[in-house]
């Protein structure tokens, strides 16, 4: 037998002990040695990337060994990274991974809990039990709530829609879509969201058997959230025309400009119609913890579910999100029990099976991730987090809207700046080229990526803030570059 062979997984013998925190402490050397620069990349072209990689076979006749393999990820992969974590990088609503959560993964991995049932992680479910409670306080929820960690933002989306859906045809349609499929009427179904929320949307009314065609795209104003009263007269025609509305889809950080949906008005509409109110606050969900601006979301508890991303502002490792529910009851319908996994009797003697609320079976423990970190930095340590990127946003608003070089789109809500760079005198190239060329040359020649999307039609540039470590001058010295490219 190999020594590889010998060492598969770890368990309580000694020599497997000593040969995992041998692997780690090498990994973990390799990876630091790797951090050589304070680049976000070290520009490769996708070609280029492409030949580094390129392998004549992934599974060889005889396996390299750890410590050989590790060497070639240290050579090939590990430089050519994107880092999350350095200043230079605020493409999207991606973030860096806060140190104690690296270590969560860790310990999350090694023991490789499975979610769906109590004896697959007995303390493992009692502990997401327990932040999934705490969560629904945070967000303002009261007695009857509920939630359950997902893969993200999208499948979040997925489970509070599903639970609109199927609230609506049980109650309002009296028709039981978990065993009987959709109802008839089901083309006349109708969810709204604003004309800039998320995608997941339209994919989840795909997922759903209700097609891209039941979102009816709502406007937004000039601060970029939908307009309300364009909401209110949509869902009157809905109803003269005989089509049925059953969900408001409020976005709470939309992904490019980070702008809030009027919360409190929707909810006065979504009573008034007896409609679902959803807010995908996988953005903005982060906000809560802020002393400062927590107001901007307080309104999260007017709403029968709520999308929240840990791996976006609250700076966890991927995977990490929950969907929360205000009456909890609705999971019902994601509950199906098998002889094998959840028995009904195991809930009768109080072993929960968390798969009786999740769309997912095999499932990583996630909720560990967020418990670590809340523990460990504290109400005052994350609201200097979250106030930082904010206030990082609006210094940088201050700047571009006072330079004649620049054009803002909108003021910040959240940590987001969407701007372009305005052609120099006697420049021929046109304000869109300009702007792509200059996000090109950052990612491959100045080791700086940053995002580009379009707005009103233009081509645009994208701060997205979630580096505690930028400074204002980081942010001068990148705005200095941006112009030298001009
Ligand atoms: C507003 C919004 N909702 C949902 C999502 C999807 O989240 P995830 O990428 O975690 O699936 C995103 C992603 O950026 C988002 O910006």
């Amino acid at each position: 037998m190999s020594t590889e062979y010998q060492h598969l997984v770890l368990t309580e013998n000694s020599a497997d002990k000593m040969e995992y925190k041998r692997m780690i402490t090498l990994a973990v050397e390799k990876i630091l040695a790797s951090l050589d620069s304070g680049d976000a990349y070290k520009g490769l072209t996708p070609e280029k990337l492409r030949e580094r990689v390129h392998t004549d076979e992934l599974l060889p006749e005889n396996g390299l060994g750890f410590d050989a393999v590790l060497e070639e990820t240290s050579e090939k992969i590990l430089p050519n990274f994107l880092r999350p974590f350095s200043t230079s990088y605020m493409a999207h609503l991606h973030s860096s991974a806060l140190l104690e959560s690296i270590v969560s993964e860790l310990i999350l991995s090694t023991f490789n809990q499975s979610m769906d049932s109590w004896d697959q992680a007995p303390v493992a479910t009692e502990i997401e039990v327990e932040v999934i409670r705490h969560l629904c306080k945070l967000y303002g929820y009261g007695e009857g709530s509920d939630g359950v960690f997902t893969s993200g933002g999208s499948q979040s989306n997925l489970s509070g829609l599903l639970l609109a859906r199927d609230w609506f045809c049980n109650t309002k349609l009296h028709w039981d879509v978990k065993k009987l499929g959709l109802p008839a009427s089901y083309r006349k179904f109708r969810l709204y969201a604003s004309e800039i929320s998320h995608f997941s949307m339209e994919k989840s009314t795909h997922l759903m058997g209700l097609g891209y065609d039941c979102v009816v795209k709502v406007s937004v104003n000039d601060a970029m959230q939908m307009d309300t009263e364009a909401l209110e007269k949509l869902i009157q025609q809905d109803l003269e025309e005989g089509n049925l509305p059953f969900c408001i889809a409020a976005t709470v950080g939309t992904t490019d400009f980070g702008s809030i949906d009027p919360l409190d008005t929707l909810a006065g509409i979504a009573k008034k119609y007896s409609i679902w109110l959803h807010a995908d606050a996988a953005y903005g969900s982060g906000v809560i913890l802020s002393d400062k601006y927590a107001y901007k979301v307080k309104d999260l508890a007017l709403c029968d579910s709520i999308t929240v991303d840990f791996h976006k502002m609250f700076l966890l490792p991927i995977s990490c999100s929950a969907s929360l529910v205000k009456d909890g009851k609705n999971f019902e319908c994601l509950t199906l029990h098998a002889d094998y996994l959840n028995r009904e009797e195991d809930e009768e003697d109080g072993y929960i099976n968390l798969v009786d609320k999740s769309m997912q079976t095999t499932r990583r423990f996630d909720a560990l991730k967020v418990w670590f970190s809340f523990r460990a930095r504290g109400r005052n340590g994350w609201s200097e987090i979250i106030t930082r990127f904010m206030e990082n946003a609006l210094y940088l608003y201050d700047r571009l809207e006072k330079s004649p070089d620049f054009e803002v789109a909108v003021k910040p809500e959240i940590s987001s700046v969407v701007f372009r760079v305005l052609p120099g005198t006697g420049v021929k190239e046109s304000a869109d080229d300009m702007n792509k060329r200059i996000r090109r040359k950052l990612l491959h020649e100045h080791g700086v990526v940053i995002g580009q999307t379009v707005c009103k039609g233009n081509v645009c540039l994208k701060f997205t803030l979630l580096n505690p470590l930028l400074t204002h001058e980081k942010l001068n010295e990148l705005l200095s570059l941006i112009l030298s490219l001009r």
